[in-house]
């Protein structure tokens, strides 16, 4: 197992790290605890009498039946939060620090549950259990608290106007915000959002995706046993009609999401035509990762197969455009099909996992229908191409595909799933250019060792994270967001607080004479 940690991760520095070299066996049926809407610190059926299915996407059968919340779950919702901010509320009233405490516990609660949250993490998204355990529930904590140590430390500026006055600026929670996350690292989006939020003072609503509702429900009820004060937090499971709900309500103040670029448009325009609420918006990527021919051949092909293959291909930032130079570029093609095929799949709660499958029928038929386009168009497919036939569960084969040209869809649509594509350049010029006409700019990667030319190409190229050396390594302390039509708004680290924060200036009047 150690062994299988640090050559599937030789990039991220956290797994490398002795504290991770085992880990303890996952609970392979984790009891289900938590399926209602969490409104004020209670658990409530939806008002309409909805539920739907989680589904276990390894096996297909259903894990639990969850409250759907609906228009009227919404505004229940959105009253309790209101509330929950008024001025003057016990909420609002905290000493930050205090704040900052809360955000703290939650954390040490997570840790206490981290082979249950890893286990139920495992169980409703398909994703191998030394991930959720490994990567999903530490990154999750440490950025509870990174925005924990942040609640007290938010500090506005004095600054010395012009006059007989002086200014002070205070940061101050935004209101009301409703958070959208999709289904690829359900509990890590989720605390993504929680942190900064309630660090600055906020109150929040979370709406999970349909596919993932349940670590987001358990971490509702650790908040209440942390301590937070009841309609703080509120969490509405439910399809994208509750997000919409939430989107165009005029008593929300903002709204934070995740997911797909079509939908991010949408929230765009719905908090035009409501009342032009914040919008911090976390979408897609056709991401690329540029390898020169003077790189570790071991380290580039291991790490760039990490890159894409990561949590099934179900990156923003995947690593789904490799160009490797030419001279170096049909062995590189020979060694990332030998990995790929190395790759184990199979039952996610099985240690050796590397890869499991598919968060659910229609991601496996779009992926699946992006391979055959890939065939159609030319590419050549050098591993995999195929699900399983005959198996239960949406898995698909690691699949490479060489001789990918600009011009093919595979090259120019995100794809979301484990489909590698390997393209050839010649000259940095040539590569900047072609690696930044996209629509997209969440992430890029350049592997070298020539530190001029590898510069060179930071700078050239148009994204929100340049990996050197490495990839898909992200922290609580550095920003990620992106440019162009991958995002709007920074999250993670100091940046991340702004979008939660409206500045306040204050305009003092200093007398010039006491009499
Ligand atoms: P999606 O964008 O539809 O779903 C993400 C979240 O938005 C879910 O909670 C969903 O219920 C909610 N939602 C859907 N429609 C909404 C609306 N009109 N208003 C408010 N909320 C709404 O993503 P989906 O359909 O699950 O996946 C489609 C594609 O999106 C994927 O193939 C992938 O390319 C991309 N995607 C990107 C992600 C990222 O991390 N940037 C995560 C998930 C998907
Ligand atoms: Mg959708």
């Amino acid at each position: 197992m150690q062994r299988l940690i640090r050559s599937t991760f030789p990039s991220l520095g956290y797994l490398q790290s002795s504290k991770f070299s085992s880990i303890p066996a996952p609970k392979s049926s984790p009891e289900i605890l938590y399926t209602g809407i969490f409104i004020n610190n209670e658990w409530h059926k939806s008002i309409g009498g909805k539920i739907f299915l989680s589904i276990n996407p390894s096996n297909e059968q259903t894990i639990a039946e969850v409250q759907q919340g609906g228009k009227e779950d919404v505004e229940v919702a959105v009253a309790a939060a209101r509330d929950a901010f008024k001025f003057g509320s016990p909420w609002r009233r905290m000493d930050a620090s205090k704040r900052g405490q809360l955000l703290y516990k939650l954390a040490d609660l997570m840790e206490r549950d981290r082979i249950y949250l890893a286990s139920l993490e495992t169980l409703d998204n398909g994703k191998p259990y030394y991930m959720s355990y490994n990567v999903d529930l530490p990154m999750a904590i440490s950025n509870l608290r990174y925005y924990a140590g942040w609640a007290d430390k938010n500090h506005g500026k004095v600054i010395p106007m012009d006059g007989d006055y002086f200014v002070y600026t205070r940061h101050e929670p935004v209101g009301v915000c409703a958070q959208i996350i999709p289904w690829n690292f359900p509990i890590l989006m989720a605390a993504w959002k929680f942190g900064p939020a309630l660090a600055t003072g906020n109150t929040i609503i979370l709406k999970p995706a349909q596919q993932t509702s349940l670590t987001a429900l358990y971490m509702a009820q650790l908040t209440k046993e942390a301590g937070f004060p009841a309609g703080v937090v509120n969490v509405v499971p439910g399809f994208g009609d509750t997000g919409a709900a939430l989107v165009e309500h005029n008593n929300v103040d903002k709204v934070a999401f995740t997911g797909s670029t079509e939908v991010g448009k949408k929230i765009q325009q719905g908090s035009g035509l409501s009342n032009l609420k914040r919008t911090t918006l976390e979408l897609g990527g056709k991401s690329p990762n540029i390898i020169l021919s003077d790189t570790d051949m071991n380290h580039a092909v291991e790490t760039s197969h990490f890159g894409l293959f990561f949590n099934m291909g179900q990156c923003c930032c995947a690593g789904s455009r490799t160009f490797i130079e030419d001279k170096i570029y049909d062995e590189f093609v020979e060694r990332s099909a030998e990995r790929a095929k190395k790759r184990t799949v199979g039952n996610p709660f099985d240690l050796t996992t590397e890869h499991g499958p598919q968060i659910d029928k229609t991601q496996f038929n779009k992926i699946i229908t992006m391979i055959e386009t890939g065939k159609k168009e030319g590419a050549k497919l050098v591993a995999g191409g195929n699900g399983y036939d005959g198996l239960p569960g949406y898995f698909i084969q690691p699949t490479v595909f060489a001789d990918v040209q600009d011009e093919m869809t595979i090259a120019r649509e995100e794809i979301f799933g484990p489909v590698q594509q390997l393209i050839r350049f010649k000259s940095l010029d040539e590569v900047i250019q072609r690696a930044n006409k996209t629509d997209y700019g969440l992430a890029a990667a350049v592997f070298s060792k020539d530190i001029d030319k590898i510069n060179y190409l930071v700078q050239g190229l148009r994204a929100g994270t340049v990996w050197v050396n490495t990839y898909n390594v992200l922290s609580a302390q550095a920003p990620f967001g992106g440019y162009k039509m991958s995002g709007l708004g920074r999250e993670n680290g100091e940046y991340g607080l702004q979008s939660y924060t409206e500045v306040k200036s204050v305009i003092t009047r200093i007398p010039m004479k006491i009499s």
